[in-house]
C-alpha cells in the first residue's frame, strides 16, 4: 500500500495509492456513479466510484461518508485536466476511520460569530487552511531574509518586569509574589542582544490589553523585531523597505495556489517595489488636517487616518519624525526636541500600520530623562540604562506585526482570520 499526500499525486499518475484524510463533500450522479471530495491538509481530490468497478458494499455504505468523516481511500490516480491539481482518483476501496455526525459548518454561509465560536472546526475549510499556509510561508520568508543577511535569531522573555510600549495596555500576573507583565514587545531585550551580536531579531508572541474593539487589534499577536547596532533612522527605513519587498514578492510567488483559493487579486502586490514614499509626521498632519475633521495635529493616527494617508499612495508609505508625546520612551530625539526618530510603515489598501520602528535613544542622560517624563520607574530600567553606560552606539530597529502583514497579503480586512486562534477583547475561547 503506497500512502501518498494529495499535493504530490502528480507523481503517481496511473499508480495505485492510498490517501488518508477527511470527506469534504459527496455527491451522486444517478445510481451508478458516486463522487467524494477528499481533503488531507495538502489539497482537495475528487474520488470517483463506478458501479461494477468496485465491490458493491462500498456503494451501499456510501451514505455513511458524511462531511468530515475520516477515511482511508485507495484507488488509481488518473490525469484529469479539469480537476483541481490536475488529477482524480478512481476509487477501488475505502475504510472509515471515524464517523462525523452533523458537522456544524456546512458549505452554506454562516455568520462570523458562529464561525468564530467554531474556530477549531472552521480552520478545516478551504479558505481558512489556505490563509494558515500563507501565514506560515510569510513568517518563513521574514526569517529567511534576516538569516541570509547576517542577523542572529534570539528570544526575548515573555514574562517581563516592566513596560515597553506604555503602561495602559499591560497584562499583569503574579510571579511568586512579584508583579510580572506579559511582554508587549521584545525590543528592549533585542537592543541588549544587538550590542552582543551586532544584528539580531526576536520573534514571538506579544500581548496588549487593547480595550478597544477594532478589526486591526488583537490582544495577543506575533511580532518579528530586528535590531541593529550602528544603524540610524535612514538605514532602518532602507532595511524595512528591502525586507518588505522581499517578503511580499516571496509570498506572491510561493503562495500562488493559496492566494487563488482565497481569491486575492494580486495585481496590487506585484507593484510593491522599493523605494517606498516617505513623508514626515508634519506632512502627514497637513494632509489629515484638510481631510479629516477628527484629526488633531500632534495626536496619534487612528485607523481611519491611516486609511486616508494610505489612499494617497499605491505602495506602503513611511511616516517618520513623530511627535515625542505620542511615542514610547525609548526613541532618539530629533534636532527639534518635540519630535523623535520613529517611523511607521502604513500598508496600502487600508490595512493600516504594519511596521513600527525607529532609532533608539543612545545617550544615558537623555534616556533617563525620557523614562522620568513618561512616568516610568527608573529602577525597572536600570539594566536597559546600562546599555548606554558601557559602550553605547547608535542603533535602530523595527517590529512587524505578523497578523497585519498577513491580512494585507491575503486581502482580509479583519485580523481574526489571520491567526489560528485569535485573542481579542471578549474572545478567549476556543
Ligand atoms: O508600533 P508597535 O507598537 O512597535 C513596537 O512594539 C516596537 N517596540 C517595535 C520595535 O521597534 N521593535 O508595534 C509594531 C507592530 C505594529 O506596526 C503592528 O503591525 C503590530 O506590531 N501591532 C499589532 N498587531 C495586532 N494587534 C495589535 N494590538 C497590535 N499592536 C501592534
Ligand atoms: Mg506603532
Amino acid at each position: 500500500m503506497k500512502v501518498a499526500y494529495i499535493r504530490e499525486l502528480g507523481n503517481y499518475i496511473d499508480s495505485e495509492v492510498t490517501i488518508r484524510g477527511w470527506i469534504y463533500n459527496t455527491r451522486s450522479s444517478g445510481k451508478k456513479i458516486r463522487f467524494m471530495i477528499l481533503r488531507d491538509g495538502t489539497g482537495l481530490l475528487q474520488g470517483v466510484l463506478v458501479q461494477g468497478n468496485i465491490d458493491e458494499k462500498y456503494m451501499d455504505e456510501f451514505d455513511k461518508l458524511t462531511q468530515e468523516t475520516s477515511v482511508e481511500v485507495t484507488g488509481v490516480v488518473r490525469k484529469d485536466e479539469r480537476a483541481v491539481g490536475g488529477v482524480e482518483l478512481g476509487v477501488s476501496s475505502y475504510r472509515i476511520i471515524s464517523g462525523s455526525v452533523d458537522f456544524p459548518i456546512s458549505p452554506k454561509e454562516h455568520g462570523t460569530a458562529f464561525l468564530m465560536e467554531n474556530r477549531h472546526l472552521w480552520l478545516r475549510s478551504k479558505k481558512q487552511a489556505a490563509i494558515m499556509r500563507i501565514r506560515a510561508r510569510v513568517i518563513k520568508a521574514m526569517k529567511d531574509y534576516l538569516d541570509n543577511n547576517g542577523f542572529v535569531g534570539v528570544e526575548s522573555p515573555i514574562l517581563t518586569p516592566s513596560a515597553c510600549e506604555g503602561t495602559s495596555t499591560l497584562f499583569s500576573c503574579d510571579y511568586f509574589g512579584e508583579k510580572a507583565y506579559l511582554s508587549q514587545s521584545g525590543q528592549l531585550y533585542a537592543e541588549a542582544t544587538a550590542f552582543a551580536l551586532g544584528k539580531v531579531y526576536t520573534y514571538g508572541p506579544t500581548f496588549r490589553a487593547e480595550k478597544s474593539k477594532t478589526r486591526r487589534h488583537l490582544t495577543e499577536f506575533w511580532m518579528l523585531e530586528p535590531e541593529m547596532a550602528f544603524y540610524d533612522l535612514e538605514m532602518d527605513m532602507e532595511l524595512i523597505e528591502d525586507f518588505v519587498e522581499y517578503v511580499i514578492s516571496t509570498a506572491v510567488s510561493e503562495c500562488k495556489n493559496e492566494l487563488a483559493v482565497i481569491e486575492r487579486d494580486i495585481s496590487t502586490l506585484l507593484n510593491i517595489k522599493k523605494p517606498f514614499p516617505r513623508i514626515t509626521y508634519s506632512e502627514a498632519a497637513d494632509i489629515l488636517e484638510k481631510e479629516c475633521d477628527d484629526f488633531v495635529r500632534g495626536g496619534d493616527f487612528g485607523g481611519g487616518h491611516e486609511t486616508v494617508l494610505a489612499g494617497k499612495f499605491e505602495k506602503p508609505v513611511f511616516i517618520y519624525n513623530m511627535p515625542k508625546n505620542i511615542k514610547a520612551f525609548y526613541f532618539k530625539k530629533c534636532d527639534d526636541p518635540g519630535f523623535v526618530k520613529g517611523c511607521d510603515l502604513i500598508a496600502p489598501e487600508g490595512y493600516g500600520e504594519i511596521v513600527g520602528g525607529g532609532q533608539r535613544e543612545d545617550n544615558y542622560d537623555a534616556l533617563l530623562q525620557s523614562i522620568k517624563e513618561h512616568g516610568l520607574n527608573e529602577k525597572d530600567y536600570d539594566w536597559y540604562l546600562d546599555l548606554r553606560k558601557y559602550g553605547s552606539v547608535p542603533h535602530a530597529g523595527f517590529g512587524i506585526g505578523i497578523e497585519r502583514t498577513v491580512a494585507w497579503i491575503c486581502g482580509i480586512p479583519h485580523l481574526r482570520e489571520t491567526i489560528a486562534f485569535p485573542r481579542m477583547l471578549n474572545l478567549l475561547k476556543p
